[in-house]
């Protein structure tokens, strides 16, 4: 084996379809690279789960992708992030990254008057993890976090820009407009397929940060120093991993993210 280079897989997880976002932007940066993603659909949301469940299912899914020998691990969604990503740190040897940080880096790179907007799943926002991280890198500045519960189904129906999403968001947002925002991390899987509705109703001035274009910066750095890359004269190869009705996941995969290449999904038991 070459030393300079490793070919296990990085492995990604998400509570189901929505982490598929995060995936194709790695793909797509990463195209030598083996991945392995797992989408816990037979639990999935995770999103309107209590802490201590968000953390259990975390483990379990990590367990799973440690015993396939991944070299890292990447939480794509963003509640797992929240509630479980320090206990996987605490539980496994390899790289493990989340959304969070990446987002809330992206987001200080991005806002101009430090009064930042967070919208994520209620156990997200209950966590309190994307305001405790952002403050912890500049105590200056300001957040405002809000649940969207309400836009998880509207996208995994494909309905991205249906008379009612836009209804929906409108009514959803409306309290942030008085928050004087110049910046807002998309901080749940699925809400980057809605960002164009979100931009038109909160208008251009408010930056929109999406974390799966954020982790890819993560990964890009972590392979300049704690992850050995692969090869790059080999291509990568995707093997996906659900733990509940492969026939629905393909359904959304494809309703959501049209140019993935996923070609068999394997059913698995946790
Ligand atoms: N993947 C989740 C997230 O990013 C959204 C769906 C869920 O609630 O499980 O927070």
């Amino acid at each position: 084996m070459n030393k300079n280079f490793d070919s296990r897989p990085i492995g990604v997880f998400d509570s189901g379809v929505g982490g598929l976002t995060v995936l194709r932007a790695m793909l797509h940066a990463f195209p030598s690279e083996h991945f392995i993603y797992l989408g816990d659909t037979a639990r999935v949301p995770y999103g309107t789960k209590s802490a201590s469940t968000i953390e259990r299912y975390s483990l379990q899914v990590t367990q799973h992708l440690l015993n396939r020998g991944v070299k890292a691990l990447v939480a794509a969604c963003n509640t797992a992030s929240a509630l479980g990503l320090d206990a996987i740190r605490n539980h496994c040897l390899i790289p493990a990254m989340g959304v969070i940080e990446p987002g809330c880096r992206a987001a200080l790179r991005a806002t101009t008057h430090g009064r930042i907007g967070i919208i994520g799943t209620r156990a997200t926002v209950r966590s309190d993890a994307y305001r405790q991280t952002l403050i912890s890198m500049d105590p200056s500045v300001t957040t405002v976090s809000y649940p969207c519960p309400l836009f998880v189904p509207l996208v995994e129906e494909g309905w991205f820009h249906h008379p009612a999403t836009r209804l929906i968001v409108e009514e959803t947002l409306a309290p942030l407009h008085q928050e004087n925002l110049d910046t807002l991390i998309l901080g749940c899987t699925h809400f980057p397929l809605l960002k164009s509705v979100i931009a038109e109703i909160l208008g251009a001035r408010i930056r929109l940060i999406d974390s799966s274009e954020a982790i890819v910066d993560e990964i890009n750095q972590q392979l300049t120093t704690r992850i050995v890359p692969a090869s790059p004269d080999q291509k990568g190869t995707l093997t996906c991993l659900v733990t509940d009705a492969t026939e629905r996941f393909l359904e959304v995969a494809g309703r959501i993210i049209h140019d993935l290449p996923i070609e068999h999904v394997e059913m698995i038991d946790l």
